[in-house]
């Protein structure tokens, strides 16, 4: 255990549920660093971040890219210590029916949504070993427990970080260190809304709550699941996705 504060990485920091989870657990008492992958994006983000009180600590990598995620892993023990707390939060869509999916659509979605939880967590599993403290929180989605028409690589990477979570849950469970999948349903992100309004309103309307999910609702459960007190749940998935799916 740490005397200082707990340092949290969340991958994806600048995107909607990513801001949030930043902001949970800087609030909870986290040193919070916050990655991303765009300059531009991560400057303007940083800067609307600082006018509402929070100052991040912002670490560049495209986590798709296991070089690269080793560089800044390398680099955030050197300035500031062992992550204790990895949200592999990062991910992209690049929806279409199978029939016309290219590789690349394929490709770019695996690598980014499942290559991203290996090369994040191997980057770190080590160090937490050695303190024999961690937490692992790997984002996937509804669409990994269950299937969306035209999300066929999204499902295929999501199911798969599940996987992941399982295994390296029993793998790391008596070193002190849990490993869990929270699975959103439709929350209210830019990426839900980039859902062409015909779909999206067939597919709210049948969320029985009746309504698209807050990013603050997820942000409350990783924060939840990185606590200290949250030490006996390992290798669980948790559905937040207002009833749509229950199984
Ligand atoms: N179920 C059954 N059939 C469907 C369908 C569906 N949901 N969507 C389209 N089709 C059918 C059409 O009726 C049409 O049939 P015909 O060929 O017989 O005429 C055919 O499929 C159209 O195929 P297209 O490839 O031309 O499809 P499209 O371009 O019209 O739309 C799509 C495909 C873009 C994938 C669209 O279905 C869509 O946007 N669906 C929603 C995908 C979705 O929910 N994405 C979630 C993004 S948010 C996220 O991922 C966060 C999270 O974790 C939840």
């Amino acid at each position: 255990m740490k005397d200082g504060k707990y340092i949290a990485l969340v991958t994806g920091a600048t995107g909607g549920l990513g801001t949030d989870m930043c902001k949970k657990l800087a609030d909870d008492g986290y040193f919070v660093i916050a990655n991303y992958r765009t300059d531009n994006k991560a400057e303007e983000w940083s800067a609307k971040m600082k006018a509402e009180g929070y100052s991040f600590a912002m670490a560049k990598a495209d986590v798709s890219e296991y070089p690269q995620v080793v560089s800044m892993v390398e680099q955030i023990e050197k300035d500031h210590g062992v992550i204790d707390i990895l949200v592999n939060n990062a991910g992209i869509t690049r929806d279409g029916a199978f029939r016309k999916m290219s590789y690349e659509n394929w490709d770019i979605v695996i690598r980014t949504n499942l290559y991203s939880s290996f090369n994040c967590s191997r980057a770190v599993i080590n160090q937490m070993i050695d303190q024999q403290y961690g937490r692992i929180i790997n984002i996937s989605s509804v669409n990994g427990q269950r299937a969306q028409f035209g999300q066929g690589n999204y499902s295929a990477a999501k199911a798969g970080m599940h996987g992941l979570t399982k295994t390296l849950a029993i793998e790391v469970a008596n070193k002190g260190i849990t490993v869990n999948t929270i699975s959103p349903g439709y929350i209210g992100t830019d990426m839900v809304m980039a859902v062409p309004q015909e779909y999206r309103d067939k597919i709210v309307a049948n969320i029985p709550v009746g309504r698209l999910g807050g990013t603050y609702e997820v942000a409350h459960l990783v924060s939840f699941l990185a606590s200290k007190e949250a030490a006996f749940i390992t290798g669980a998935n948790y559905a937040i996705n207002g009833g749509q799916h229950v199984y």
